[in-house]
C-alpha cells in the first residue's frame, strides 16, 4: 500500500513529539504550590499543546485520505465484518509465533491496523488529559476535574510507553526480518509506498 506524503510527514511529527514527551516527563519535576515552573515542566506543556494540534491533523486527514488505511480498519470494534477479519488475522498471527516465527508482512493487516488504532486512542487520550489540566492551571476549567485529568493523564501516559516499546520494537523486528517498514514510513518528501 502507498502511503500519502502527508501521512508520512504527520506520523513523524507524532513519532516525535510523543517521544519527546515520553522522554521529558522522566526528567522534569511538578512544581510545588506557588513554585515557579521549571524549564524541562515548560517544554512538556509547550510541546504537548503542540503535540495536540499534530494529533488533531492526523485525525482529520486519516477521516478524508483515500487509499490509504481506512478509519475502519484502525477501529474494527463496531463492525462484525471488521472483527471476523480481525479474529481470523490474529489466529494467523498466533500460528506464526507458535512456529517461532513472524507473521508473513501483510500492509494495513487487521490486527497491526486494530493495534494502530489503539495507539492513536492513548496518544490521543494522554494530550487531551494533559491539556484539561492545563486549563485547570490557568483557572478555566473547575479544580476537581483537573486534578482528575492528572490521575487520568498518569494512566494513559503509561498506556503511550507501553504502545511505542511494543509498535516501534515490532518495527524493528520486521527491519530484521528484511521489510523495510521503518524506511517507507519515514521516507520523507513525495513518492513512497
Ligand atoms: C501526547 C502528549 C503527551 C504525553 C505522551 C505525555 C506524557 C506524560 C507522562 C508519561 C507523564 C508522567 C506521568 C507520571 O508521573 O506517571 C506526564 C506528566 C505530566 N504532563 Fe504530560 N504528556 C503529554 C501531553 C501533555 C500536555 C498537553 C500537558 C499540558 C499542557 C501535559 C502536562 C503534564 C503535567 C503537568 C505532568 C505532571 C503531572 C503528572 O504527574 O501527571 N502533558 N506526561
Ligand atoms: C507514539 C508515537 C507513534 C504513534 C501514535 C504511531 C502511530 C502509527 C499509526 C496510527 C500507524 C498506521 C498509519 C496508517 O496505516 O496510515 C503507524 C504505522 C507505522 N509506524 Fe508508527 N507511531 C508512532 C511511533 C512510531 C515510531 C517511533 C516508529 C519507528 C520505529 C514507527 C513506525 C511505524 C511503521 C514502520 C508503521 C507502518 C506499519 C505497517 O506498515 O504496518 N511508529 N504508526
Amino acid at each position: 500500500m502507498r502511503r500519502s506524503w502527508l501521512t508520512r510527514a504527520l506520523h513523524a511529527l507524532l513519532a516525535l513529539a510523543v517521544t519527546h514527551q515520553l522522554l521529558v516527563s522522566l526528567v522534569m519535576e511538578e512544581p510545588e504550590e506557588g513554585e515557579a515552573e521549571g524549564l524541562l515542566f515548560e517544554l512538556h506543556e509547550t510541546v504537548g499543546l503542540v503535540t495536540l494540534g499534530i494529533l488533531l491533523a492526523f485525525w482529520l486527514w486519516t477521516l478524508v485520505r483515500r487509499d490509504e488505511t481506512p478509519p475502519g480498519a484502525l477501529f474494527p470494534w463496531l463492525s462484525s465484518a471488521r472483527l471476523r477479519e480481525l479474529v481470523a488475522d490474529t489466529g494467523r498471527h498466533l500460528a506464526a509465533l507458535a512456529r517461532l516465527r513472524l507473521p508473513e508482512y501483510r500492509p494495513a493487516a487487521p490486527l497491526a491496523a486494530a493495534v494502530h488504532g489503539l495507539g492513536l486512542l492513548a496518544v490521543t487520550g494522554s494530550a487531551l488529559s494533559g491539556f484539561a489540566w492545563w486549563l485547570g492551571e490557568e483557572g478555566l476549567l473547575a479544580h476537581g476535574l483537573a486534578e482528575a485529568a492528572e490521575e487520568v493523564h498518569e494512566l494513559f501516559g503509561s498506556l503511550v510507553w507501553a504502545y511505542l516499546v511494543g509498535h516501534a520494537g515490532m518495527a524493528v523486528l520486521h527491519r530484521l526480518a528484511g521489510h523495510d517498514e521503518i524506511g517507507a514510513m519515514f521516507r520523507l518528501g513525495p513518492g513512497g509506498r
